[in-house]
């Protein structure tokens, strides 16, 4: 475990009272642990704008029956293999799909291919999940 340090910070009470009921809610089990999730929570985000090799999974709702939308959403995901880590497939019901699609590489190309797979004509619902390999988040 890395070496930890002790802060002090200044903030208006009815801000860190609401921040504190907020942690709770969540479960947090310290006020420590809150706000250590908001600060890696930051580290993500700057490492989706930086252009960085990032870890997401995204997430599609499409119904199979529609023309040739399982053979593009196929397609564009071969086009994708390097970036592509794995994918898992449920048959919600007779009609709907939904796939999660895990997958590692520059920001770059997994917004692009995030955003090829949206634009698949019937494509009912696609989102993306912006997480981290972890490496530069301690
Ligand atoms: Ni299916």
């Amino acid at each position: 475990m890395p070496n930890t340090t002790r802060i002090s910070i200044s903030i208006e009470e009815d801000i860190i009272e609401r921040f504190d009921a907020l942690a709770e809610a969540s479960g947090f089990p310290t006020r420590s642990e809150a706000i250590k999730h908001l600060i890696k929570s930051a580290f993500v985000q700057e490492e989706w704008k930086t252009g960085e090799v990032v870890a997401g999974v995204i997430t599609v709702v499409y119904d199979h029956h529609k023309p040739s939308v399982l053979q593009k959403i196929t397609e564009i995901q071969h086009d994708n293999g390097k970036i592509v880590v794995c994918s898992q497939h449920v048959h919600i019901d007779h009609h709907n799909c939904l796939e999660n699609i895990i997958v590692q590489g520059t920001v770059g190309s997994v917004q692009k291919f995030h955003k090829a797979l949206s634009a698949v004509k019937g494509m009912k619902h696609s989102t993306l999940s912006m997480t981290t390999t972890g490496k530069n988040i301690g």
